[in-house]
């Protein structure tokens, strides 16, 4: 069977919906498309996978430090919950939508089933530009978005988690507010939280270690030697620098690193553990004593692994043509666009995609909630170990079907996950 663009395929929307204004929501339903014809007798319920199982939207007032009332709209969307509870993160943007929620939830129902975690996908925000609250106004927000969500997540329900402008101390927040209107202490609650709190060792480094090991599988499903090897990566941050230094420490060469400052090569190699100290001593790599170049001429360097670590949307028509690595492996959430997508698998460039590339990050929050549950806490080597193996279980399912189906790992991670949340749909059946 060949992989099969379902673009003209027409869906019976939610009513609260916008057909004109699907956004993310739009690429998600086309990649449904794109595997149903793979899911055999499961096909049957795919609309299942079509609609949220249940979303919130919710109004959040705060009191502005000059006195003023302000009003901002929040969301928690539970996109399914047939493997378990929801998980999936918080994310504070001016720009943040009803469909940009439901698509990331339901990014995260096939991430987690990817990997096969224990969990169904979920996702939260508010349209709000957290750069414009004071410190104890974004506190009183979080705080009052976290009550009125409060219905609808709780350590078997629904676990929150960090996402873009949230961080450690907004997980705090939730965790002490849910935890006061129950009247006990709920760490279960969110993971990303303080290590001081129940937070987990590892957790930090979890996503750029899961690219790290999963960048290992596929180059050695293809033959392909890391040492030595010519490695690109953008971002500098959590994920991207993270992943820069283990190619760098298990003898790679990272020949080019890219922030929102800077694009540095060295064909020799950089020099990544100073690039790193000098971002977190100045907030980016501008400065950094090596040669500057284009963010043209950084996207068509040869190498063999690319890493877009930064944002969505980098891989896009107008230069995915001009790449030459042989593996790009996405350590971003949507880095690559669909028509990239495209163009890269004709140019034979080996993809790995986000929703098992990057999803070290989610199963480490597993083991913080998990070691929450039994208050018991597990040093940063046995956090490695387990997530090393749960990373290479992924992978390897995942190559296997890409292998059986002849199609792209993307493609083939969404049969395995799809085909795992609807094998638990149709066991657990409809009630009544
Ligand atoms: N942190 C996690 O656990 C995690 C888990 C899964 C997915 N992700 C995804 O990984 C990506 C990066 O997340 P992070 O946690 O590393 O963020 P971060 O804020 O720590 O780092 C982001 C990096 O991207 C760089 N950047 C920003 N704009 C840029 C631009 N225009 N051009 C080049 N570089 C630019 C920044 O300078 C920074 O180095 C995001 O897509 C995020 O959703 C993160």
């Amino acid at each position: 069977m060949t992989e099969q663009s379902s673009a003209q395929t027409t869906h019976a929307l939610p009513s609260y919906l916008d057909p004109a204004h699907l956004g993310p929501w739009d690429t998600y339903l086309r990649q449904v498309d794109r595997v149903t014809p793979y899911l055999g007798h499961l096909s049957r319920w795919v609309e299942t996978l079509k609609r949220p199982k249940r979303i919130l939207v919710v109004d959040v007032p705060i009191e502005m430090d000059d006195g003023r009332i302000m009003h901002f709209e929040g969301y928690r969307v539970q996109h399914n919950i047939s493997r378990g509870p929801g998980k999936g993160g918080v994310r504070f943007h001016q720009d943040v939508t009803l469909s940009e929620v439901m698509a990331l939830s339901a990014w995260m129902s096939i991430k987690n089933a990817a990997v096969n975690v224990p969990y169904g996908g979920a996702k939260g925000g508010i349209r709000v530009d957290p750069r414009q609250l004071s410190r104890g106004e974004l506190e009183r927000l979080t705080r009052r978005y976290t009550s009125e969500i409060g219905i609808i997540i709780g350590p078997s329900k629904d676990i929150p988690a960090p996402d873009v402008n949230t961080n450690e101390q907004v997980m705090a927040w939730m965790m002490d507010t849910y935890s006061v209107n129950l009247g006990e202490t709920a760490t279960g609650v969110v993971t990303g939280k303080p290590i001081s709190l129940g937070g987990s060792l590892g957790r930090r480094d979890a996503t750029g270690r899961g690219v790290f090991v999963v960048t290992c599988e596929a180059a050695h499903d293809l033959g392909m030697e890391l040492k030595g090897a010519r490695v690109v990566v953008q971002g500098a941050g959590n994920v991207g620098g993270t992943a820069a230094r283990l190619f760098h420490e298990a003898g790679a060469k990272v020949i080019a690193l890219q922030d929102h400052k800077a694009t540095i090569h060295a064909e020799e190699g950089l020099d990544i553990p100073a690039a790193l100290a000098h971002v977190a001593q100045h907030g980016s790599l501008e400065g950094f004593a090596a040669t500057n170049i284009s963010p043209e001429e950084f996207w068509a360097l040869e190498c063999e692994f690319l890493i877009p670590a930064a944002l969505e949307g980098q891989l896009n028509a107008g230069n995915a043509g001009s790449v030459r690595a042989k593996v790009v492996v996405e350590g971003a959430n949507g880095p690559t666009t669909p028509e990239a997508d495209d163009i890269l698998q004709e140019n034979g460039v080996f993809m790995v995609p986000d929703v098992l590339a990057n999803a070290g990050g989610v199963t480490v929050s597993y083991f913080e909630w998990v070691q929450d549950f039994s208050n018991f806490f597990w040093n940063e080597d046995e956090i490695n170990q387990r997530l090393t193996r749960i990373m290479r279980d992924a992978y390897k399912s995942v190559a296997q079907t890409a292998r059986e189906h002849k199609v792209s790992l993307r493609t083939a991670a969404f049969i395995v996950a799809c085909t795992r949340i609807l094998q638990a749909r149709e066991m657990r059946g409809l009630y009544p």
